[in-house]
């Protein structure tokens, strides 16, 4: 049962914004792309790397919600493998932000139920970043609330070439070099295998793209995009998205019953 006191003061805008969310038609995997902390610190002559470090806030209070919303799924993108052009001292900043972050918030995620897990090229990552992650992943391991991904080093192209690669291996072992695969055998060996595909992406700061994210599993994700800066980005902005994504007709490329059932009509009176 979700606990509502645990999302939103008496007399809060985010208790006037959850009367409007229907609880029952949640999104069951919800994707982020967190953009704008650069913009964030620039406002406030900051250096870039303020930005990131205010955007951990976020993620805490995001990844907190998700878990009490009981969604299924929140994916965070982090780092991309373009990301690497930044120049060093930022990317050094953002790797520590993160070791800070998994050393810091295990206690919380253990406290709600959550599974935390890395996806993206990870052995590309500095050894000690990858003993936090493995770390962070183990504890969390037997955790059944939310799943927790954080995408890092990670490219929407590379995961579709690494999945390629990773299937011409499995053909090569079972001997079936001929085999033919179909949608389900690829979905299967993602780095995503048996996590349902996103139904909703959001975007902060308001760039109109998606930046090499998932892009397979967003084939039918409504995207939401917000001005919101990530490090602004708070539990009411979440809601506001889920509102937005509630009022969406998904129709994945068919029409709707009552369209369906004008059609079904015409057909009788013709024959
Ligand atoms: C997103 O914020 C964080 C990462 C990509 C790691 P940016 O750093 O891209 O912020 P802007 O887009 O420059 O404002
Ligand atoms: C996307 O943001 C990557 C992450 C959020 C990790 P970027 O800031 O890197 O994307 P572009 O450069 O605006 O497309
Ligand atoms: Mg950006």
């Amino acid at each position: 049962m979700i606990d509502l006191r645990k999302l939103a003061e008496p007399g809060s805008i985010e208790e006037t914004l959850l009367d409007r969310v229907d609880l029952k038609r949640l999104p069951r995997h919800v994707a982020v792309i967190m953009d704008g902390n650069g913009r964030w610190a620039k406002g406030r002559n900051l250096p870039r790397v303020e930005g990131h470090r205010a955007g951990i806030a976020s993620v805490r209070e995001i990844v907190e919600t998700a878990a009490r919303l009981e969604l299924r799924v929140m994916t965070l993108y982090a780092f991309s493998v373009e990301n690497w052009k930044r120049p060093r001292y930022e990317v050094a900043t953002l790797m520590m932000l993160l070791k800070e972050y998994l050393r810091k918030e295990l206690k919380t995620l253990m406290d709600n139920n959550i599974r935390f897990t890395a996806i993206g090229r990870v052995d590309g990552l500095d050894p000690s970043v990858q003993r936090e992650l493995k770390y962070a992943e183990n504890e969390t391991a037997k955790n059944s609330g939310l799943l927790f991904q954080i995408a890092l080093n990670y490219g929407g192209r590379a995961e579709i070439v690494d999945t390629v690669n990773r299937i011409m291996a499995v053909l090569r072992e079972r001997e079936m070099s001929d085999a033919q695969i179909d949608e389900q055998f690829f979905s299967d060996h993602l780095y995503t295998a048996n996590i349902d595909d996103p139904d909703l992406l959001i975007r902060t700061s308001g760039e109109l793209r998606v930046s090499n994210f998932l892009l397979w599993q967003i084939a039918y994700a409504e995207i939401h995009v917000t001005k919101v800066l990530w490090p602004d980005f708070r539990r009411r902005d979440l809601f506001e998205a889920i509102i937005d994504f509630q009022s969406r007709e998904r129709r994945y490329g068919g029409v709707d019953e009552s369209d369906a059932q004008m059609f079904i009509e015409a057909d009788n009176q013709q024959s």
